[in-house]
Parts: structure tokens; sequence; C-alpha cells
């Protein structure tokens, strides 16, 4: 029972690009396991399992997030395994090892993990082999451990699933992966300019979202964009299914359903109430909900969390459950023309400005974003904003039931961690950026922050990255950028350009290293 069909595997060819996933990151997983009323293992001191890690993209920052917990990487890619090798030998990572191996020879000697990790595996191998990843989780999972496994739902990938059918036929003539991702991409886009009236065709609205969305764009790395395209759309095997056949299928393995891992995607805020309250009243079960949400939605993927079926779940939400972890907010306060006020994130996504000890907890941690902080410290830090003197109950009572139901939202308006990613919120007189992102800076402009999400430097940031070691001060980060820009100043896309007229060369230096520190630390690039 192998995926690798004989001759070489495709993964050896062309590598998956080197990411990494927020959504899997213990400290997130944690955090909604303790919503559900687990007792999820400490993530500082936990054991994680990525299956199907390809060249440790994902594993290697959580690692270094999490220096006192240990990690394995496993993949049957073998050029992957050795490039992820390199990653954490390079930067010294000693509580993280990968091995070389097919999922289906997991040793149980291998023992037990408190969290386990199959990203982007489940639908993209052989049904025995899917089989034997679901009895890996049962098998490795600790009794309250929980494991993440994505995968491509129906009926979302219907749709999709005559795209791969047609970049197929297409391409069917050539050996060469690149070259026929490359020619499937044009074929794609040229089928979509010859549909007749493309303004009434629900044919070709769905083909120009499918391009707009799906299309990933990496500014300088356009090798990650065509291996995308060949290992998620065009892999050999991919198997989308109904989240009840998932559901099923986790089941006749003792695994049961606990969430999604992008958790407001389980409630339907984005269905009229009065619809969501008739799909409830359908349905018989949490996943018969869940699979008409997909329904209504065209869901294409989902990331689920599963855990032993022997463990109680707790469904009904309760703000208490807050009390233990740390809150973000990637919000902003607005007041507008009518005198109306909110927070609102870089989506529009908006929480009112109605309770004072939830306004007064948003605004700090507007000014300490993008850090996270314990709700203890943050109940305080809102009582003394108000001078409310005491811990007065049911204010308390009131922030967290608030800080709850707008994580429910969108995890941007508030997010809930089990952990606490250092990030500065301000750039130190040193600034250091984490040895992970630095060392991912010398191959990507697609970096990973210090709360494992994926981070875009721009060509400012991408000078300063390799000095930001904590060793150098302003000055000598302002040599560096007048070396790089020899008497221009801001450096664009095309190269340097001219001092603004009325500004000398060191103040126009000096503004653009500020703005270039302050996008870092607003990316939770900077250490605190
Ligand atoms: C679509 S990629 C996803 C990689 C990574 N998890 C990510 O999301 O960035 C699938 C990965 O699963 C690995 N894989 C496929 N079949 C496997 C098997 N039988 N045992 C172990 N790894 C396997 C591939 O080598 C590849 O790295």
């Amino acid at each position: 029972m192998n995926n690798s069909q004989d001759k070489s595997f495709i993964y050896d060819e062309v590598s998956y690009p080197e990411l990494c996933y927020s959504l899997t990151h213990p400290g997130r997983v944690a955090a909604i396991g303790t919503l559900l009323g687990l007792r999820p293992p400490a993530v500082e001191h936990c054991r994680v399992l990525e299956i199907g890690c390809a060249g440790g993209g994902n594993l290697v920052p959580m690692a270094h997030s999490l220096p006192g917990s240990s990690f394995l990487g496993i993949d049957l890619s073998e050029r992957q395994i050795d490039s992820a090798r390199q990653s954490a030998a390079a930067l010294g990572l000693s509580n993280l090892q990968f091995r070389h191996m097919n999922l289906i020879d997991l040793d149980p000697e291998l023992g037990e993990f408190d969290y386990i990790i199959a990203h982007g595996v489940y639908s993209w191998v052989p049904g025995p082999v899917r089989d034997r990843l679901l009895a890996a989780c049962k098998r490795h999972l600790a009794a309250d451990g929980i494991a993440y496994v994505s995968y491509n739902t129906l009926p979302g990938w219907n749709n999709i699933l005559a795209v791969r059918e047609m970049i197929n036929v297409r391409t069917r003539h050539l050996s060469d992966p690149r070259e026929k991702v490359r020619e499937g991409r044009e074929f794609i886009a040229s089928i979509l300019a010859m549909v007749p009236h493309p303004e009434q065709s629900p044919f070709a609205l769905f083909l120009k979202d499918y391009i707009a969305t799906r299309f990933r764009r990496f500014s300088d790395r356009s090798d990650w964009e065509e291996s995308m395209l060949l290992h998620d759309e065009l892999s050999t095997v991919n198997d989308p299914v109904y989240f009840h056949q998932f559901a099923t299928h986790a089941a006749s393995h003792g695994l049961q359903y606990l969430a999604e891992a992008d958790f407001p995607h389980v409630m339907p805020n984005d269905i009229e109430p009065e619809n969501a309250a008739k799909l409830q009243q359908m349905s018989l079960s949490v996943v018969d909900f869940e699979q008409y949400m997909d329904f209504v939605r065209d869901q294409t993927f989902r990331a689920t969390l599963l855990v032993h079926d022997n463990v109680p779940i707790k469904r009904q939400l309760d703000g208490e459950k807050l009390r233990g972890l740390y809150v973000s907010s990637r919000t902003r306060f607005v007041r507008d023309e009518d005198g109306k006020e909110f927070f609102r994130t870089a989506e529009d996504a908006r929480w009112p400005a109605e309770e004072a000890i939830t306004s007064a907890a948003l605004l700090h941690l507007e000014s300490i974003a993008p850090r996270a902080a314990h709700f203890n410290d943050l109940f305080k830090a809102a009582c003394q904003m108000l001078n409310l003197s005491g811990t007065p109950e049911k204010a308390a009572s009131v922030l967290a039931d608030d800080l709850l139901a707008a994580f429910c939202v969108d995890t941007q308006l508030v997010e809930l961690l089990a952990y606490d990613p250092a990030c500065a919120s301000i750039a130190p007189e040193h600034p250091e950026m984490s040895s992970v992102a630095r060392h991912q800076a010398r191959q990507s402009r697609i970096v990973s922050n210090l709360r494992h999400e994926q981070a875009e430097l721009d060509t400012t940031t991408s000078v300063l990255a390799p000095l930001l070691d904590g060793q150098h001060d302003r000055k000598a980060l302002l040599q560096a950028l007048a070396s790089r820009t020899q008497g221009a100043v801001t450096i664009t896309e095309q190269g340097a350009a001219k001092v603004p007229e009325g500004t000398t060369v060191d103040e126009a230096l000096a503004r653009e290293l500020e703005q270039g520190l302050a996008t870092l630390a607003g990316a939770a690039l900077l250490l605190a």
C-alpha cells in the first residue's frame, strides 16, 4: 500500500511550498478545546506529530515558538525531509525531528502525541492510505489530545473537479509537471475568455472566481504557485468528501468531531437567522447541521478537529472558559459620521462599542497589537481605564461573554490563544526578528511571524531582515539602508526612488526605517 507510484515520488520532483498554517498551531487548537469543555494538554510542554510535514514549513516555526515542547514530522518525500532537516539544523532546533517514512508505517512505539496535524493529506492519498491516516490519529493521540485533519469537501469541489478534468484533458500529452501547470493555467484563462455571454453565464462567474481565489500569487516564488496547483488541484489522487462522510469515517476509528479549526465557521454567522433556525430544526445532530451549512455555503475545504469518542464535549459555550486564555484583537476604534462608535477589522468586520468594559478592553488590545494579553491582565487594564476599583465580577463576566461572542464572529475581531506569542507592539531600539523568519527571508518574502501566521515582507523590510538580529541599533540599520539606496531614498520594487523635495536624505531615510520597523512590528515579526 503506497502512493509513491513506483517511480519517482512527485513531491521529490516538485516540492510543496514551505509555509506555516496558523490554524494548525496547538495554541489555537487548545483554545478551541478549552472553550468546548476539554482540558487540552498545556501547549508549552506538549508532544506534536505532523503527518505529511513536507519541507517543515509548518513545524519549524512551530517548534521555534514552543521551545519546551517536542515535535516530530514525517513525510514520504525524502527530498522534502532533507530540506526540513537542514532548516532545523541551521536554526539549532533540538526539540524537532524529521523522519522520511510512509504514514502507513507509523510505529506504535512512537507513543502518544498531544496534538496531531495532517494538513493537506487526507484528500490527496488513496483510500487505504486515508484509512491508515485516521487509524494513526486514533492510535497515537493522547487521551486528552486533539487531532487536526484538513480535506477537500463536497459539494463545493464538484465545480473544481470539472476544472481539474479540463486541465488534465488539455495537458494529457505533457510529462513535465511544471509545463502541465503552466499550460493548464493558460488553458483555463482561455476557456473563460471564450464562454459565450459571460455576464449571464454561471459557469463564467465560477471560472472567474476560481482564477481569482485559487491561483494563489506569491510575489517572488512563481515555483510555489506552480507547485500548489500541481499538488492541490492536479494531484493524481484528489478525493473530496462530504463532511458527514468524513465524520462517519472518523467515527469508525473511534474519533469524534470536536469543531473546525477555523472556529467561526461552525457558527451560522453568514446565514440569515431564520434560515439557520430552519437548518437547526432539520438537523438531528451537530454533524447534520454542519453538513447542511456546507450545502448552503457550497463548501470546498475543511480543517476539522477530532478527539477520542469517549471525551465529553460541552457545546454550550460559556465565557467563563476564557479566563485562562490569551486574547488579541486586530481592530481599530472608529467613530463614523453619524457618531456611531465601533471596532473594525481591516476586512470590515465590526463590533459595536456598547459595553464600556469591552470597549476599554478592545482599546487596550488595539494599543498593544499584535500582542495578546492574558484575560486577567486584560480585565485589569480595562478596569483601570474605566477607573473601576477592585475586580467587579459582573464586569468580568460581561467582558468574557462579549469577547467570546466576537471570537465566534471573526478571529480578527478577537482571537483566543492558549499561549502567549512573544511579539513586540513597538520596535525596540535593537529590533530582533525571529531567527526562523530571518532564515526564511533568505529564500522567500513569505515568512512565518511570531503568531504562526504567514507574513509578506516588502522591499524595505527584506533589506532590513538580515540585520534584525538584536545587535543592530537604529544607527546601524540606517547605515545599511543608506548603502542600499545610495543617496536616493524610498526603495521601491523598481529600485531606489528620489528624496522627496524639502526633505534631507537623512530625514527621509529615518522615516523609511521607522515605517519599515513599524510594519514589521504590526506584522508580529519583532520579538518583545
Ligand atoms: C499537499 S502536501 C501538504 C504538505 C504540508 N502538510 C502542507 O500543507 O504544506 C501532501 C504531503 O503529504 C506527503 N505524503 C503523501 N503521501 C504520504 C504518505 N503515504 N506518507 C507520508 N507522507 C505522505 C507528501 O509527500 C506531501 O509532502
